[in-house]
């Protein structure tokens, strides 16, 4: 991996010629955090780029290198209204990819409900509970091509709260790929605000392809802006970027 130093800005930025490169960096990089901690909060993302480090995560689990067991989870966001169960949701997503193949106790496993019956209810709940705990030890993030973190949306704030959100067209567009077409993408999303984000120890963003390198540019090197919800980060006490060449190709 190489790394990229940006004056004055309390970011790092590593980079790595493969998604199979950062996905591996990114597991070595989750396991050291949770080294020896009995109690670990792990925040954790949906989509299709922390599929490879979930995946490493598995075999390290599977090989005694990392042990889930008293590992609690907390996913960013859930689409709403959906059934947990539906093969689209991201519960269903964190089952299939991660939570089912490893240690964690079901019951350590802390994501919006996508078929509460009031989903701002529901946000405050979820948003009571991040309150709680008083921030994550390690939040894995990925990006939108429009900038999103979990499910904020371009805005002319940081939302701070757990919230209900309408998805943007660009994001029903680029997360149609799960479904059989866009219009059976969910219109609206549970997500952790950019509050519980920050309040994370630390936090990892990966972010792979040619379609994210506007996004990290925004997100690293313009000036913070809700436009870009990950420039946030900027302001964050503790955050590393891994990219691989495409998505760094702008820095
Ligand atoms: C998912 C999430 C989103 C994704 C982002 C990138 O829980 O919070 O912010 O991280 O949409 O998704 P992929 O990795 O599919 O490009």
């Amino acid at each position: 991996m190489r790394e990229i130093t940006f004056e004055r800005k309390n970011i790092r930025v590593l980079v790595g010629k493969t998604a199979e490169e950062c996905a591996e960096f990114a597991a070595a990089f989750v396991t050291a955090q949770m080294a020896g901690q009995k109690a670990f909060k792990l925040g954790l993302a949906t989509g299709s780029t922390p599929v490879l480090l979930y995946r490493e995560l598995i075999k390290k689990n599977q090989a005694g290198e990392i042990d889930f067991s008293g590992v609690n989870t907390y996913n960013l966001d859930e689409y709403y209204p959906i059934d947990p169960k539906d093969a689209q949701s991201f519960r269903e997503f964190m089952e299939e990819n991660l939570f089912r193949h490893v240690n964690l106790p079901p019951e350590n496993i802390h994501i919006p409900c996508g078929n509460a019956p009031d989903g701002k209810e529901e946000a405050k709940r979820y948003e009571k509970e991040l309150c709680d705990i008083g921030g994550v030890d390690l939040q894995v993030l990925g990006i939108g091509s429009d900038g999103h973190v979990g499910f904020n949306e371009p805005d002319s704030i940081f939302p701070y709260e757990t919230h209900t959100t309408a998805l943007t067209e660009q994001t029903i567009r680029d997360n149609s790929r799960f479904f059989e077409s866009e219009d059976q993408v969910p219109r609206n999303a549970i997500t952790m605000g950019c509050g519980a984000i920050m309040r994370a120890k630390k936090c990892i963003l990966i972010a792979t392809g040619k379609n994210k390198a506007q996004a990290i540019h925004d997100a690293i090197l313009a000036d913070p802006a809700p436009s870009c919800q990950a420039s946030v980060l900027q302001f964050h006490q503790d955050t590393v970027f891994v990219l691989d060449e495409d998505a760094a190709s702008l820095l």
